[in-house]
């Protein structure tokens, strides 16, 4: 395989975009001497390296860097988001044919569908997953029974969940069939809880029956069909950078 040639980056960053752990940790692990560049422990934090080039040890362990890809993967219904399964079922990396190893950024249940981003950028994925940038996610909900408008203003202002309040999110009703007894609700939440929106409709006595993910932030499934994925454009991928340094809360 050809690289690329690389500029060079500081070491904290490459050690984190190779999924090992966060930026900040990485600078202890460096301040600690637990980095080696080139068979030399390192404990300056300003040190810059050639990604794929110079060779970096964390805890006497070889940081294998790949180039950073980027996919949205219009995840189908009945696929695990994980790299493997014990179970033998379906994950979301098999729709990929690529040589590098990626995985999600965050989860979409078993159950449901939709837009999910797979990188093999470890650095990108813990900034997008980090609850303080408030990546917003947007839902399509189908749910047993019609909600009244009090019960969606609950949601819209934050209902109490076992883990705590949730967070004001966007809701509105989409449509409703009187005759099946059920509505189609859109709804915007930026939070990440496990099964956060199941929840959510549970505890207005309204249980989901089925859960679409439509947009990732501003990444929508425009043109995929389930099980289709697409490499993020650049700009793309700049934007979503960009969201994490802008929008701290
Ligand atoms: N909320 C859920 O309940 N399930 C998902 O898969 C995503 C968000």
């Amino acid at each position: 395989m050809v690289h690329e040639v690389k500029e060079m980056e500081r070491l904290q960053k490459v050690i984190a975009q190779a999924g090992i752990t966060s930026r900040r940790k990485a600078e202890q692990l460096i301040i600690e001497g637990k980095v080696k560049v080139n068979g030399k422990v390192v404990r300056e934090l300003g040190v810059k390296v050639t990604p794929n080039k110079d060779e970096i040890e964390v805890e006497g362990v070889p940081i294998d860097r790949e180039e950073p890809v980027y996919y949205l993967l219009y995840k189908p219904s009945g696929v695990i988001s994980s790299v493997s399964d014990d179970k033998g079922r379906t994950v979301v990396t098999d729709f990929l044919e690529i040589e590098q190893r990626v995985f999600p950024v965050g989860r979409l249940d078993y159950d449901t569908s939709g837009a999910i981003l797979l990188t093999n950028d470890g650095e990108f994925a813990n900034v997008l997953m980090h609850p303080k940038y408030k990546v917003e996610k947007v839902y399509v909900a189908k749910v047993k029974g019609i909600p009244s408008r009090e019960k969606l203003k609950e949601l819209q202002n934050g209902i109490k969940l076992e883990d705590g309040m949730t967070a004001p999110a966007k809701v509105k009703m989409m449509s409703l069939d009187k005759k099946k007894n059920t509505a189609i609700i859109r709804i915007v939440i930026h939070e990440g809880r496990n099964r956060q929106v199941r929840r959510m409709f549970e505890a207005i006595d309204h249980p989901v029956i089925k859960l679409k993910r439509e947009q990732y932030s501003f990444l929508t499934l425009k043109g995929l069909n389930p099980g289709d994925a697409r490499q993020l454009k650049p700009i793309e991928v700049k934007h979503l950078k960009e969201l994490a340094v802008t929008k701290p809360s």
